[in-house]
């Protein structure tokens, strides 16, 4: 009796690895269709004019390329137990909505890529289980609004595209899990206003993407607590004042461009606080005029982009950049040109009415080692930022004029 019930139980075993079997069988079908690697780590779709996902997916897929094929609809369950599935690609293909639950079980899954597709729903919790998603591209798509809740469970991702939508608001909130976002990409949407709630819980953002969209003011203080941000696109937009104090806060940044907007003047101060900024874009502005002042405290400026702009010729801009230049040897390049009075384009350097025209020190050294104290001298405050100083300085030895400065605790 207790033979058979061993011999009962070897049969069982038999039948169920013939199953297993069979399944492995069935699992590598997909590689009929898709080109495999032999541990079906790797599979490539490719070009397959598939109007949906192969099925079954071997368990131990870790690549899965769907790129240029047809599919509309992911079914529920597609990608069931596939825990090992590290990247997706589902880039030009035709899906429109991204519905709950769809990815769940994917707990491995680094990067989801859904380029080009024809999503413009997406459904709240649609990404839930994704926990070790890095990088999720929804570029290239029809999404209007960012519902509350989309991008729950993605607390580890650190890059987000959602470039050439049609996004033009985002309400508080939205970005609010993404404690390890480093990158957002926003570029080529509908964006008209930037308010300080948008972004406020990107704590770990380096780079911002917000070029090609409709913004035609920037509030002070709106990026003040992107305190890791290195570089921040705004061209392409209608910007046409920046107030001072508007990059307060933002001291890590080292790329700012503001190409192709419709900036006419440059005020004093406004690039105040930016003291690791090294690339500084304005061309193709309708500038006119830079008020003395306007580079100051740009202690680590190496390019400053003007070209394609109706600049009047000044001084302050060849006297920066000759202090800098023999006092630290450090060169600055400043590309553009300007009109002198007679109407004469000139490069902007070559301005050669500047031979008495001096910088009063104390600002010189503000500006180039951003580092002063505001001892002995008026101490205004700036609205939702830091101190600054007030001093007269001296222009061809005569005017006086009144200018401001960040203060900044360090010295020199
Ligand atoms: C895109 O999605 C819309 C619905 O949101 C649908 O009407 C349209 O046919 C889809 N286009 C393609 C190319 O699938
Ligand atoms: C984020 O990823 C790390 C590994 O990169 C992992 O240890 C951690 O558990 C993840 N965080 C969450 C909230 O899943
Ligand atoms: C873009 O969004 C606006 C609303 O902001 C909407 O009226 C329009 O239909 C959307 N366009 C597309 C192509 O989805
Ligand atoms: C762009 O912004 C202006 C206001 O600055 C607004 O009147 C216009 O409707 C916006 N355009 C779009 C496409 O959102
Ligand atoms: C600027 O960059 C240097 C290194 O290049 C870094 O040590 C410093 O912390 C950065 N931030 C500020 C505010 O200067
Ligand atoms: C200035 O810097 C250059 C290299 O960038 C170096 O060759 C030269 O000796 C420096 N001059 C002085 C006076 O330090
Ligand atoms: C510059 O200053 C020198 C000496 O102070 C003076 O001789 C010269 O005329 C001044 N040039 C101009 C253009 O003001």
């Amino acid at each position: 009796m207790f033979h058979h019930i061993v011999s009962y139980r070897r049969a069982l075993v038999l039948i169920l690895c013939t199953i297993l079997f069979l399944e492995a069988q069935a699992d590598s079908d997909i590689c009929k269709i898709c080109t495999c690697n032999s541990l079906t780590t790797n599979i490539n779709c490719e070009n397959r004019n598939l109007a949906s996902i192969p099925q079954p997916i071997p368990t131990n897929a870790e690549y899965l390329n769907l790129k240029n094929n047809h599919i509309s609809t992911i079914n529920e369950g597609v990608f069931k137990g596939l825990s090992n599935l590290k990247k997706i690609s589902l880039t030009n293909n035709k899906i429109s909505r991204v519905e709950k639950g769809m990815f769940q079980g994917l707990r491995r899954l680094q990067t989801l890529i859904l380029w080009n597709n024809n999503i413009s729903t997406i459904e709240e919790g649609a990404f839930t289980g994704l926990s070790n998603l890095k990088k999720l591209d929804l570029d290239g798509n029809k999404i209007s609004t960012l519902k509350q809740g989309i991008f729950n469970g993605l607390s580890n991702l650190t890059t987000l595209y959602l470039g050439a939508n049609n996004i033009s608001t985002i309400k508080q909130g939205i970005f609010s899990r993404f404690k390890n976002l480093k990158i957002l990409y926003l570029k080529n949407n509908k964006i008209s206003n930037i308010e300080k709630v948008m972004f406020q819980d990107l704590h770990s953002l380096e780079t911002l993407y917000l070029g090609a969209n409709n913004i035609s003011t920037i509030k002070q203080g709106i990026f003040t607590r992107f305190k890791n941000l290195k570089t921040l696109d705004l061209r392409d937009n209608y910007i046409s004042t920046i107030e001072e104090c508007t990059f307060t806060g933002i001291s890590n940044l080292k790329t700012l461009d503001l190409d192709s907007n419709k900036i006419s003047t440059l005020k004093q101060g406004i690039f105040n606080g930016l003291s690791n900024l090294t690339t500084l874009y304005l061309q193709d502005n309708p500038i006119e005029h830079y008020e003395d002042g306007a580079f100051l405290f740009l202690p680590s400026i190496v390019e400053i982009y003007l070209p394609d702009n109706n600049l009047r010729c000044g001084c302050h801009l060849p006297a920066f950049v000759n202090y800098i230049k023999k006092v630290y040897n450090r060169t600055v390049a400043v590309s553009g040109t300007c009109h002198e009075g007679s109407g004469k384009r000139i490069s902007i350097l070559d301005y050669l009415q500047c031979q008495n025209y001096s910088l009063f020190q104390r600002n010189l050294q503000c500006q180039t080692c951003s580092g002063m104290k505001c001892t002995d001298l008026e101490v205004t405050s700036c609205p939702g930022a830091e101190p600054v100083c007030r001093f007269s300085i001296s222009m061809n030895g005569a005017k006086l004029k009144t200018e401001r400065s960040a203060a900044h605790t360090e010295m020199c």
